[in-house]
C-alpha cells in the first residue's frame, strides 16, 4: 500500500519546505538587482504565471494522478517517456550531493558566529580557513577533516528523516523547520529595516531598469529563478504528490505553493538587502560594489554586514545561518526523495532499501564536495544541474505532454478536485508561451557552455556532468523494473484512450 500525507497541511507544508530554499535566500535578491531591478518584476512574474505554476499544476496532476514518481508517472503515460523521469531523476541527485555541501558550511557557519570568528576578512576566511580551497578543480587536496563533523552530522539528520519516511519523517521536519525558519526571517527584515541605509539596500535591489526587459538574458534568468525556486522539473513535485489522496485539489494548492514561496523570497530579499544597504552604510561605499549572490552572499558578504551591525552581532549571524539552515534542509530531503521514489516505484522495494540504495551512494560523493577543490565541483555541478538541465528537462517535458500527450485530459484531471477550475488558458501556457521561451532559454544556454565553457572550468568535467544524466538515464529507463511500475491506474488517462 503506497504511503499517503496525513493530512493537505502536511503536503502544502512540505511542498512549500521543499520550494523555499537556499535558491530564495541567496540567489533571488541578486538576480533581481542585476536583472534590472524592479522592471525585473515583470518578466518573473510572467515566468511565475506561464510557466511556474502552470507546470506546478501539471506535475502535482501527473503524481496525484499516476501515484509514481517522476520515471513511473511519465512510463504510465508512455514507455517511451520514462527516460524524462530519469533523467529528472538524475538531476536531482546531482544536486543533492553539493546542496548537502553548502548546508555543511552553514552549520559551521551557526558555530562561527558565536564571537563573529569570521573576522575582519571574511574572504580569506572562507576559502582559506573553512574550504582550504586549492588552485584549481584538478587539485583535489583532500577531505577537509575539520568539516567532517558537521558533513556526519548532516547525515545522521537526513538519514533519520529519510528513514522515517513521509509522514514520520518529512512531515514532521517541516513543522519544526519552517516556523523557525519563518521566525528567523522576520526578525531579520524588522531589524534591516529599521537600520540606517536600509532604504539604499532596496534601492539596489528594486530600482527599476526598463531597458532590461528588453534583454533576453533577463528573461532566461527570470525562469532560471522560477524553476530552481518552485522545485519545478527535476522530479520533486512529481513525487511529493503521488503520496496525496486522489480528492485533493491541486489547482489552488499549487497556487497556494507558489504565492508563498515568492512571497517569501521577496520578503527575505528586503530583510537581506536592507542589512547589506546598512553595510554599504557604515563602509561608506555603493550597495553594487559589495553585493554578491550564491556563496559569496551567505558566507563572505553577510557575515561581514553581521559584524558590522550596532549590537547583538552573533544573534543575527546565528538567525541568519539558522535560516539557511532550515530551508536548506527541507529542500534537501524534497530533492533525496524524489531519488527514493523513483527507485522505490521501479522496483518495488521497500522504503527501507530504497533510502539505502539512494543514500549509501550519495553519501560516497558528497566526500568530493568537503575536500579542497569542493567548491569548484560545486560551482560547475550548480550550473549544469540548474542552466543545462533543468530547463532542458522543462522543455522536454511541457513539448512531451503538451504536443505528444493529450494535456486536455490533465486538465480534467486537474479540475476533477478543485475549488476553481483552471481554462485553456493553461494549455496555451505550456504548449507555446513555455515551450518557446524555455526552448530559446534553453537553447541559448547550451550554446554558450558548449562555445565558451563555464569560469574556465576543464569543460570535460562538465561533460562527465552532461553525460551522467544523459546515459544514466537511459540505462534507468533500459533496466527492467517490475510489472506493476509500467501499469497506469484504472481512472488516470492512457496514452492510447
Ligand atoms: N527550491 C529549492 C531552493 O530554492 C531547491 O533552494
Amino acid at each position: 500500500m503506497r504511503e499517503q500525507w496525513n493530512s493537505k497541511l502536511g503536503f502544502i507544508l512540505a511542498a512549500i519546505g521543499s520550494a523555499v530554499g537556499l535558491g530564495n535566500l541567496w540567489r533571488f535578491p541578486y538576480i533581481a538587482a542585476t536583472n534590472g531591478g524592479g522592471a525585473f518584476i515583470f518578466p518573473y512574474l510572467f515566468a511565475i504565471l506561464t510557466a511556474g505554476i502552470p507546470i506546478l499544476i501539471l506535475e502535482y496532476t501527473l503524481g496525484k494522478t499516476y501515484r509514481s514518481g517522476a520515471p513511473g508517472s511519465f512510463a504510465r503515460i508512455n514507455r517511451k517517456f520514462e527516460a524524462l523521469g530519469w533523467f529528472q531523476v538524475l538531476i536531482s541527485f546531482l544536486i543533492t550531493v553539493y546542496y548537502f555541501a553548502i548546508v555543511v558550511w552553514v552549520i559551521c557557519y551557526i558555530g562561527y558566529s558565536f564571537g563573529c570568528q569570521w573576522g575582519d576578512d571574511t574572504t580569506g576566511f572562507l576559502y582559506g580557513n573553512v574550504l582550504e580551497l586549492t588552485g584549481g578543480m584538478t587539485e583535489i587536496g583532500g577531505i577537509k577533516t575539520h568539516l567532517l563533523a558537521p558533513f556526519l552530522f548532516v547525515w545522521v539528520v537526513v538519514a533519520i528523516v529519510m528513514y522515517r519516511g513521509i509522514n514520520k519523517g518529512i512531515d514532521v521536519a517541516c513543522k519544526i523547520c519552517l516556523p523557525i525558519l519563518l521566525a528567523c526571517v522576520v526578525i531579520i527584515v524588522i531589524r534591516g529595516l529599521t537600520l540606517p541605509g536600509a532604504i539604499d539596500g532596496l534601492a539596489y535591489m528594486f530600482t527599476p531598469d526598463w531597458s532590461a526587459i528588453a534583454n533576453p538574458d533577463v528573461w532566461v534568468a527570470a525562469y532560471g529563478q522560477v524553476f530552481f525556486s518552485l522545485s519545478i522539473a527535476f522530479a520533486i513535485m512529481i513525487s511529493y504528490s503521488s503520496y496525496l489522496p486522489k480528492e485533493t485539489d491541486v489547482v489552488n494548492t499549487a497556487f497556494l505553493t507558489a504565492c508563498t514561496n515568492h512571497g517569501f523570497e521577496i520578503f527575505a530579499g528586503i530583510g537581506i538587502f536592507s542589512i547589506i544597504g546598512y553595510m554599504a552604510f557604515v563602509q561608506g561605499v555603493g550597495v553594487e560594489d559589495v553585493a554578491a549572490a550564491g556563496i559569496g552572499l551567505a558566507f563572505v558578504v553577510f557575515p561581514t554586514a553581521v559584524s558590522t551591525l550596532p549590537a547583538l552581532n552573533s544573534l543575527f549571524g546565528i538567525l541568519f545561518f539558522v535560516s539557511l539552515f532550515t530551508a536548506g534542509m527541507t529542500s534537501l530531503i524534497s530533492i533525496i526523495q524524489s531519488v527514493i521514489t523513483g527507485i522505490q516505484d521501479k522496483w518495488e522495494m521497500t522504503h527501507v532499501k530504497a533510502t539505502t540504495v539512494v543514500l549509501v551512494p550519495a553519501f560516497i560523493v558528497s566526500f568530493l564536495f568537503i575536500t579542497g577543490a569542493g567548491l569548484y565541483f560545486l560551482d560547475l555541478a550548480d550550473f549544469i544541474a540548474n542552466n543545462i538541465g533543468i530547463v532542458a528537462s522543462g522543455v522536454i517535458e511541457v513539448i512531451l505532454i503538451g504536443w505528444f500527450f493529450k494535456p486536455e485530459k490533465l486538465r480534467q484531471a486537474a479540475n476533477e478536485c478543485s475549488n476553481f477550475s483552471i481554462g485553456k488558458w493553461w494549455t496555451w501556457c505550456l504548449k507555446l508561451v513555455t515551450v518557446v521561451v524555455l526552448g530559446y532559454t534553453t537553447i541559448s544556454n547550451l550554446v554558450s557552455y558548449f562555445t565558451e565553457g563555464y569560469e574556465g572550468y576543464p569543460m570535460w568535467v562538465g561533460y562527465i556532468f552532461i553525460a551522467f544524466l544523459i546515459v544514466g538515464a537511459i540505462i534507468l529507463t533500459l533496466m527492467k523494473g517490475k510489472e506493476g511500475f509500467y501499469k497506469k491506474p484504472e481512472d488516470a488517462p492512457g496514452y492510447d484512450d
